[in-house]
């Protein structure tokens, strides 16, 4: 650990207190002068660090939200980049794919201008309001089982809502997070594939959590559908971090042993389509099912109005 994480890591356990420019020195044995200036890198990072005479300095951690603050929430040793506005943060971790970068490095931003969805759709990804981020994968898994990199995410962030707030949240088949019946988080895994080998070569999985309501109201397009898993307090960038740190950690335990499907019983138990009436859209043609629950490969078992069973790998689904 570098004297800056070290010094955030303090400042942060004191959470409100203050803390002298020469206990910091005296504790981690540097001048005070290393001190000021490993301070100063971390407000470049985006921390909220104030300082005041004859008491020293203290930091505000429920209200910034940086890979700084998210990394204190977590005990795996992964990389967190934070950009404050990206493209899209699958286009930044697919790039780093490509250039040999370690797996596991996160990128998470506030906002994304051309946040992307499956099949091409618009994620709106306003500022302030959510947490965009991607993960770089290396997965040496067949791509008929990449399936379960996306399902594994959806029951990370499933559990880690559960487990931070007791709050239940539901997967509606395949890649979206439903609360109080309305989508607030989507989950896009894209994958470069060797050919030769028929293997994932690396993949970006992307989850977009919508946090709170954007300060406009949804755009358009999106208003019937989305909405937010939590009200606004003082406390929403702290949330925004401590979400973001659950997700990933959560999402390491399952990938770790991918094949295993550890995951498999809460995406099932958090299914929100099961027992429900569907409209499936199969090459083109509309047809209306019954849907029977997930099977053991995260497939949608359903029954078609003219009798007949099967277990969709993947197709548009509405209800
Ligand atoms: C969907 O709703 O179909 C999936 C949405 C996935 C959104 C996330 S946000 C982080 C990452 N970057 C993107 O452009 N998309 C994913």
């Amino acid at each position: 650990m570098n004297l800056k994480e070290k010094i955030f890591n303090l400042l942060n356990e004191k959470n409100t207190e203050f803390i002298s420019g020469q206990y910091l020195a005296e504790v981690f044995n540097v001048s005070r002068n290393a001190v000021w200036k490993a301070v100063n890198s971390l407000r470049k990072d985006g921390c909220n660090i104030y300082a005041v005479q004859n008491k020293g300095y203290t930091l505000d951690s429920g209200g910034i939200f940086t890979g700084e603050i998210i990394k204190s929430y977590m005990q795996l040793p992964v990389k967190i980049e934070y950009i404050p506005n990206v493209t899209s943060t699958n286009d930044i971790i697919m790039e780093y794919g490509r250039q040999g970068a370690e797996e596991f490095i996160t990128v998470v931003a506030d906002s994304q201008s051309n946040g992307r969805g499956r099949k091409g759709r618009i994620f709106y990804s306003p500022d302030n309001a959510g947490t965009y981020f991607s993960i770089l994968l290396r997965p040496n898994v067949h791509f008929s089982e990449s399936l379960y990199i996306t399902t594994a995410a959806a029951a990370a962030v499933t559990e880690a809502i559960k487990q931070l707030y007791n709050m239940d949240t539901q997967i509606k088949w395949v890649n979206d997070i439903f609360y109080n019946g309305k989508k607030i988080c989507g989950i896009l895994t894209e994958a470069h594939l060797d050919m030769e080998s028929g293997t994932v070569d690396y993949a970006a999985l992307g989850i977009g959590i919508n946090v709170f309501e954007p300060k406009e109201s949804y755009h358009k397009d999106i208003k019937n559908i989305a909405g937010a898993a939590f009200s606004r307090s003082l406390f929403d960038n702290k949330i925004r971090c401590e979400i973001t740190a659950k997700v990933i950690e959560i999402f390491y335990e399952y990938y770790k042993n991918l094949s295993d499907m550890t995951f498999l019983n809460t995406y099932k138990s958090r299914s929100f389509l099961t027992g429900k009436n569907i409209t499936v859209e199969k090459d083109g043609i509309m047809q209306k099912a019954f849907v029977k629950g997930i099977d053991d490969k995260c497939r949608l078992s359903v029954l078609f109005e003219n009798g007949i069973e099967e277990n969709l790998l993947s197709c548009e689904v509405s209800l």
